[in-house]
């Protein structure tokens, strides 16, 4: 299993950093286009191999796509993150260039690749991707909902006062401040409903946390987040890597699924060996169907800029 990271900034080097270490990959390559800079996080971290025990082998390319020939799975982290303020829209004019032409150069070396796009406003972007390549809808996956559901447990067992691992929940929708649908009807605690365990208005605070997961960390670091994007892109990875089927909300063009089409949006999917090996339709209610809807023309009207 070959896996390409493009962009060895902190979300792709996190990612890199997350997949050595759970030790499924025989193979990650980063690739950037600062001199010497890809190089440099590789071998930092392949010093890390005999401390952290792994066998992964991580290499460093400047630019070099040959190098990134026969990946099975390529990370799209390149472009730039979000300054404090800023929301992941604004990013498009500089983001859709970048990721154009570093999907297109993946594509070149790698014909049967999977992406999983990270950039911002990932989305679009992952859109961008298939209206750029054309490839199967599988093959190209929107990473916001994994990191999104895993800031919404967060905030959830914060809230409760338990550890994360007690919480299961998912976050629908755009990947954006204003267009996440964390489904607090859905969460439980070990089976039971958050609901039993704190009030609707501390729910409702907890979602609007979740909501601007990301604009809270990007105030506090000056730029945006890096580990959680890192372990939520590994994860699913992961998933396809070792082919195991587990379910995470993520971006992906909908034909009539949810009641709408040409658009990538995140809802539940299953990920395998193939990417998106199904699309998981929840039976929302009518304020859920609503929210899917504002936030999918969110998403068209970003798209509308490409
Ligand atoms: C975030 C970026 C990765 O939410 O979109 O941190």
């Amino acid at each position: 299993m070959k896996v390409t990271i493009v962009g060895a900034g902190a979300v792709g080097a996190s990612c890199a950093e997350y997949i050595a270490i759970k030790n499924f990959a025989s193979e990650v390559v980063l690739i950037d286009i600062k001199e010497g800079f890809a190089e440099g996080k590789a071998m930092d971290l392949m010093q890390t191999a005999s401390l952290n025990g792994f066998d992964t082998k991580v290499t460093g390319t400047t630019n070099d796509y040959s190098k990134t020939a026969g990946s099975d799975i390529a990370v799209i982290t390149s472009g730039i993150p979000r300054k404090p303020g800023m929301t992941r829209e604004e990013l498009i004019g500089i983001n859709a260039g970048i990721v154009k032409t570093v999907t297109q150069s993946i594509l070149e070396h790698s014909p049967d690749v999977i992406f999983i796009v990270v950039s911002n406003p990932m989305d679009t972007m992952a859109y961008l991707t298939h209206k750029t390549l054309g490839i199967p809808k599988n093959r190209i996956i929107g990473m916001g909902g994994a990191l999104d559901s895993a800031r919404f447990k967060y905030r959830l067992a914060e809230a409760i006062g338990c550890p994360s691992s007690d919480i299961d929940g998912m976050v629908i929708g755009q990947h954006s401040d204003t267009g996440m649908i964390p489904l607090t009807r859905l969460a439980v605690r070990n089976s039971i409903p958050v609901s039993k365990f704190v009030s609707d208005d501390r729910l409702n605070e907890v979602a609007e946390a979740t909501k601007v997961g990301g604009a809270t960390l990007t105030k506090l670091l000056g730029t945006s987040a890096w580990y959680a994007p890192g372990a939520a892109v590994s994860s699913m990875v992961q998933s396809i890597a070792n082919d195991q089927k587990k379910m995470f909300p993520c971006s992906t063009l909908l034909d009539g699924e949810y009641g709408l089409s040409d658009l990538c949006i995140g809802v539940p999917v299953i990920l395998g060996k193939n990417g998106i090996e199904k699309i998981v339709e929840l039976e929302l209610t009518d304020a859920e169907k609503e929210k899917m809807q504002t936030s999918a023309a969110a998403i068209r009207k970003t798209n509308g800029l490409l």
